[in-house]
């Protein structure tokens, strides 16, 4: 398909999407908010008085909530793009792969983590596929830094593309995290391939 094509079938489902429109009375950065939301209400991940690390947060919905919910948490976002400021909310602009975007998360915090979420993705190419196993990389990656860096209880979540990463990240979930859950919100889109894990309690 070509580029200015996928663009305008783009625009025109975000004019229709309840979720945009939603976001945007409510004062959300973006529609992905109401997935969080919907993780939350259905696996309850979010406490007070936490240390957060919100992956791949731009433009900052997942963070917004975040910083309102858990308001005396300590919480740090990371993206490749800038982010407007967010209240209780320390940004770094960085590449996660990156080893030493790892290691200033892991110095700032002082200590374990209790929420690791990945939202993490690649820019679309429009091939699906190969999306989704630059995606499922980027997924691997975060459960990697989760297992070293989350308290025994903590939690990991992340999206998840349906292709060939998937086993693997459910394989290494279910061998380093007591309970593993997969979860596709309601507010994500049906025509997309994406789902979330969410995995408790380190082995
Ligand atoms: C779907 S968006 C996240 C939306 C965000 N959760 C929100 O609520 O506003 C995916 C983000 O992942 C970021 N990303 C992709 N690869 C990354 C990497 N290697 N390091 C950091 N961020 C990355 C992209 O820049 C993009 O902003």
């Amino acid at each position: 398909m070509k580029k200015n094509k996928i663009s305008k079938d783009w625009l025109n489902k975000q004019r229709r999407d309840i979720y945009v429109r939603k976001s945007k009375l409510e004062g959300y950065r973006s529609r992905a908010v109401y997935k969080l939301k919907e993780i939350d209400k259905k696996f309850n991940i979010i406490k007070n008085g936490i240390n957060i690390v919100d992956l791949g947060s731009a433009p900052g919905s997942w963070s917004q909530y975040l910083s309102e919910k858990s308001k005396n948490s300590k919480i740090m976002s990371i993206d490749l793009k800038e982010v407007d400021k967010i209240y209780n909310t320390n940004h770094l602009i960085g590449d996660f792969l990156d080893e030493r975007s790892q290691t200033i998360i892991i110095n700032f915090f002082k200590g374990k983590l209790d929420l690791v979420v990945s939202d993490m993705a690649v820019n679309t190419t429009g091939n699906k596929n190969l999306d989704a196993i630059s995606t499922g990389e980027l997924s691997i990656s975060a459960m990697e830094f989760s297992i070293k860096t989350l308290k025994k209880n903590g939690c990991f979540v992340s999206k998840i593309f349906m292709g060939s990463t998937f086993n693997e990240i459910v394989q290494n979930g279910k061998k380093n995290f007591k309970e593993v859950k997969i979860f596709k919100p309601p507010s994500s889109r049906k025509d997309s391939k994406e789902s979330f894990i969410i995995c408790k309690n380190i082995r």
